[in-house]
């Protein structure tokens, strides 16, 4: 199957037309989890969901839903599923951002820069417990212990990285272990609950949890590649965090392999002085330019071997729409 690079715009207009109705019942669900709260967590919850992010959790189980037919209940059940995965994600990266020591997400304050740490790790908490009793009112228990699974994978992808730091470990396998579990379990889920919302067979939920595992994969190395070539203004978050936490990612990997000795003593001087350096960038670094090139190379493969997982599927707008996501995921501005 072949697979085009969508413009950002082009893939927006694409889902828009598909999932208008859809995306604004699960935005409404979400809205609902925080009513009559009391006026602060109303507040934390506002601030949280001040800028929506890019939704492609939701979009791919709402997506993967309508790869087949749909009843009243089955929309009704994927848009639960989509507003769950949100809720998760979201919690992630609330605490993230404390991990990460962030100052900036989707644009605005991080909420331990608006307020504090403790506000974050409960937010966090009460977003991921929110998430599980909205989950629970779907009446499927296997859908529930997915949702717990790739919630634990996420945390243990989480804790592995802080192992990789510890160990100063330099291996491509710890890297890939790392973004399968932090990011590719959670989109692998999210493709599985909407085919689950449907009815669809075992085997169908089977392959597009590995299409979302791929697709999550290449997300996850874009996101890394950005980190060093985009600025906040783009992402809407802080640039070079990856670099100030000193962590390895997998363009920095690719570029200690490939380069030579003189590049490998440039760019680990490089890293050494970073931190006491905010304004240096990663083209200061010409050695880091081959690890860019390589690292966004292993992304695209990964979304071409997550499109060939929709084979299986009759050919139609959520499929061609999946794959038109898979390549935004790998070579996505921002
Ligand atoms: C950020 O996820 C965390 C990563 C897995 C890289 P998104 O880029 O999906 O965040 P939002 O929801 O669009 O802000
Ligand atoms: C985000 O990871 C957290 C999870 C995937 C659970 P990153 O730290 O790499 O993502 P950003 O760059 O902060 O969004
Ligand atoms: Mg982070
Ligand atoms: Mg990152």
């Amino acid at each position: 199957m072949t697979a085009i690079s969508p413009s950002s715009d082009a893939l927006k207009q694409q889902i828009s037309s598909l999932l208008r109705d859809e995306l604004v019942a699960v935005r409404d669900c979400l809205k609902q989890q925080f009513r009559n709260r009391s006026g602060f967590i109303q507040d934390v919850a506002d601030h949280a969901s001040r800028f929506r992010g890019k939704q492609i959790r939701p979009i791919l189980t709402l997506l993967s839903a309508r790869l087949s037919a749909q009843t009243a209940a089955s929309t009704q059940q994927a848009r639960r599923f989509a507003a769950v995965v949100e809720m998760i994600h979201a919690a992630t990266l609330v605490h993230d951002d404390v991990i990460d020591d962030a100052d900036i997400r989707r644009h605005v304050s991080t909420v331990h820069r608006r307020w504090n740490t403790e506000t974050s790790v409960l937010f966090g908490d009460y977003l991921f417990s929110q998430a599980f009793t909205l989950a629970a009112t779907s009446g499927d228990a296997e859908a529930c212990r997915l949702i717990g699974h790739a919630t634990n994978r996420t945390c243990e992808g989480e804790l592995n990285q802080v192992a990789a730091r510890l160990e100063h470990s330099r291996s491509e396998r710890d890297y890939f272990r790392i973004i399968y579990g932090k990011t590719g379990h959670l989109f692998a889920v999210s493709c599985r609950l909407g085919a689950r919302a449907s009815g669809l067979p075992e085997k169908s939920q089977r392959l597009l949890s590995l299409f979302g595992a791929r697709v999550g994969m290449a997300f996850q190395i874009a996101d890394d590649v950005l980190d060093l070539t985009a600025n906040a203004e783009r992402t809407g978050k802080d640039s070079r965090n990856d670099l100030q936490n000193n962590r390895l990612t997998l363009p920095v990997l690719r570029a200690l392999r490939l380069g030579n000795e003189s590049e490998r003593k440039q760019l680990l001087e490089f890293l050494e002085h970073s931190s006491e350096q905010p304004e240096a960038t990663a083209q200061d670094c010409p050695a880091i330019r081959a690890g860019l090139d390589s690292a966004s190379r292993s992304a695209e493969r990964l979304a071409h071997r997550a499109i060939d997982c929709l084979q299986h599927f009759p050919d139609g707008p959520e499929r061609r729409t999946l794959a038109a996501i898979a390549m935004f995921a790998a070579g996505r501005p921002c």
